[in-house]
């Protein structure tokens, strides 16, 4: 039996991580001293790292960006795309996009809150959204432009919000009712609302990237997690995992980000391309994000390493009073406006 996060081509080894590293920071460094986007021969290196595969929506957007955004500057900018933490981890790449090591990035509005603060952590307030059409709706309005902005002190651009989807949990043990909780330890990325969250039901979250979270839940170190079925399917935590409930208690979904010293010094008409060729992978991405979490579920079902269970009105009805003092206590790090126009959106809280 195989006892490792399995390896795919762009799973890479230790050693080959560090050489892709070192690579692409001497690359880095060769941009910031002038030889990248300031030479005329040179093709203008947009390194673009993220935590996920590349047959995810986020991983097949990159792709599509990547290809847009080179034919349409008729190969003025190459695009590096380095998939599934191959360069760096949740944090590391938020640091990395700081420094310039990599120029491109598209991190979860969960992670966002280390950098832009606390607001970010609005959208994982637990059954927040009734559907994706009210996500989008707070993305494409003010909440949105609101908290894109506030990545702009730290040196950070925000150009776009990408769609993953509802989550759901797994376990070593059914997840039916809120006692199933107790005890667990439950892998959540880096909110302190999803810590509240697991808190409140009673488990003990922790803290990790992702790239970890299989070789925790294989070694015992972790009994769950939360995540979306795509997620769980191209990370092959459902291999390592006994129970599946389909909860959709939270979403999950990204905010393209770059380094805004990079894009500002961008030539006019190169930014003008890499705008549009954004724009449209983000149209794409957002297009295919349900139905890939929907054909992931059906796959993770039929494979049959593990039970899923679809939770009842009534076990849902159930979850949701339980977990209404996150609201309270987020409110000590989401401003009342930003609450109050998200609650304008979806209705009051549960
Ligand atoms: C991602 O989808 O980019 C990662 C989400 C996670 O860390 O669970």
């Amino acid at each position: 039996m195989n006892h490792t996060r399995p390896l795919t081509a762009t799973q890479p080894t230790a050693a080959r991580r560090t050489l892709t590293r070192w690579i692409a920071g001497g690359l880095a460094v060769a941009a910031l001293a002038g030889y990248g986007p300031a030479s005329a021969q040179t093709p203008i290196v947009l390194q673009f790292s993220h935590v996920v595969t590349p047959d995810t929506a986020k991983g097949k957007a990159a792709l599509r960006f990547k290809e847009l955004a080179e034919s349409r500057t008729g190969g003025k900018v190459r695009v590096e795309i380095y998939p599934n933490s191959q360069l760096y981890k949740d944090r590391e790449e938020l640091d990395a996009l700081r420094l310039g090591a990599v120029q491109m990035i598209a991190p979860s509005l969960s992670k966002l809150a280390s950098l832009g603060g606390g607001d970010f952590e609005v959208f994982d307030l637990p059954f927040l959204f009734k559907d994706r059409a009210a996500f989008r709706a707070a993305v494409n309005g003010p909440v949105g432009a609101s908290l894109l902005g506030k990545l702009e002190p730290h040196g950070v651009k925000g150009l776009a919000f990408w769609d993953n989807g509802f989550k759901v949990f797994s376990a070593n043990r059914p997840l039916q009712s809120v006692d199933d909780f107790k005890a667990l330890k439950v892998r959540v990325q880096a909110s302190r609302v999803l810590v509240s969250q697991m808190k409140t039901l009673g488990a003990q979250a922790s803290v990790s990237p992702l790239a970890n979270v299989y070789e925790a839940l294989r070694s015992g170190q972790l009994d769950g997690q939360e995540n979306t079925p795509t997620n769980i399917e191209t990370q092959r935590l459902h291999d390592v995992q006994r129970h599946l409930t389909v909860s959709n208690h939270g979403y999950l979904a990204y905010a393209v980000i770059v380094n805004k010293p990079f894009w500002d010094k961008l030539p006019a008409d190169i930014r003008i391309a890499l705008e549009g060729a954004l724009h449209d992978a983000s149209v794409f991405e957002n297009s295919i994000a349900g139905a890939e979490n929907t054909k992931a579920l059906e796959h993770i079902k039929a494979s049959g390493k593990l039970t899923v269970h679809t939770a009842t009105p009534q076990e849902l009805n159930q979850w949701r009073t339980a977990l209404l003092p996150v609201y309270k206590e987020a409110q000590g790090w989401i401003s009342v406006e930003t609450l109050r126009a998200l609650d304008a959106l979806n209705g009051p809280p549960p």
